[in-house]
């Protein structure tokens, strides 16, 4: 079954935008967390960012305490973030790469040129029971490498399929480029996720990729909320995703 994980950052920078600074406001992520799961979400992810953009340090224990799926925690390869992870002790981390500059995580890490210290990082969470993932691209080096590093899963970056959803050309292009990347990373013996860009209109056709375990998307999500409310748009998603076969 493949399963969604509810990336909530966005509720809180909505709440940034009017509280930033106060140790109050609105939209609640903890609220969300209750909602998303209410309507089947299989886990909530949340990215702490170095400039606490949007999910606080005291978002992030009560988002813990709350969560009664699966907590994936994305975080850079950082001593602060090692040392928030292995005493918060989310289900999973998924480390990503982080550059103050960019509004939302722009490219996959470069486990290549960064093997040895994403290996360090991952053995310590591994050996405290913390599932971990590395953020990467569709690319063979950065499969191979990550396999190096001792990590269970990758989340394969799914930004270049979903910008080039328009273009049928591209579209094919890119989505077999993640199709060769599941199939290489499942042959080398480690579990892939996805997301990033994913929406209501271009998830269906991820499903065509292989060996998915569980699909990231927020911004869609936390978007459709706006109007909806969060339980429907979770509901419509996990419909969109649901490739169980019928009555089965
Ligand atoms: N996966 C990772 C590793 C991410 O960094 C993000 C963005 O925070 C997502 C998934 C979700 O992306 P989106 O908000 O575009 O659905």
């Amino acid at each position: 079954m493949l399963r969604l994980g509810v990336n909530i950052d966005h509720i809180a920078t909505l709440r940034q935008a009017r509280y930033r600074g106060l140790d109050h406001g609105e939209p609640c992520p903890v609220d969300a967390v209750r909602q998303a799961e209410a309507a089947g979400a299989h886990g909530i992810t949340a990215h702490l960012r170095e400039d606490r953009r949007h999910i606080l340090d005291r978002d992030i224990w009560a988002i813990r305490e709350t969560v009664s799926t699966r907590l994936n925690f994305e975080m850079a390869n950082t001593p602060e973030m090692i040392d928030i992870a292995l005493r918060l002790k989310p289900d999973a981390v998924c480390i990503v790469p982080e550059n103050r500059a960019e509004v939302t995580t722009e490219g996959g890490l470069n486990v290549v040129v960064q093997a040895g210290a994403i290996a360090d990082t991952a053995t310590e969470l591994n050996k405290a029971g913390i599932e971990v993932s590395l953020f990467i691209d569709p690319d063979p080096a950065q499969i191979e490498a990550s396999v190096r590093t001792g990590s269970p899963f990758i989340e394969l970056h799914t930004g270049a399929y979903s910008e080039a959803y328009d273009d049928e050309a591209k579209r094919a292009t890119e989505l077999q480029r993640l199709t060769k990347a599941a199939e290489q990373a499942k042959t080398l013996g480690i579990e892939v996720n996805a997301g990033h860009g994913l929406n209501y209109k271009n998830t269906r056709g991820i499903l065509a990729v292989p060996h998915l375990n569980e699909l990231n998307i927020g911004h869609s999500i936390v978007s459709r909320a706006v109007t909806v409310g969060l339980g429907p748009a979770v509901r419509e998603m996990l419909g969109l995703i649901d490739d169980s076969p019928p009555n089965g």
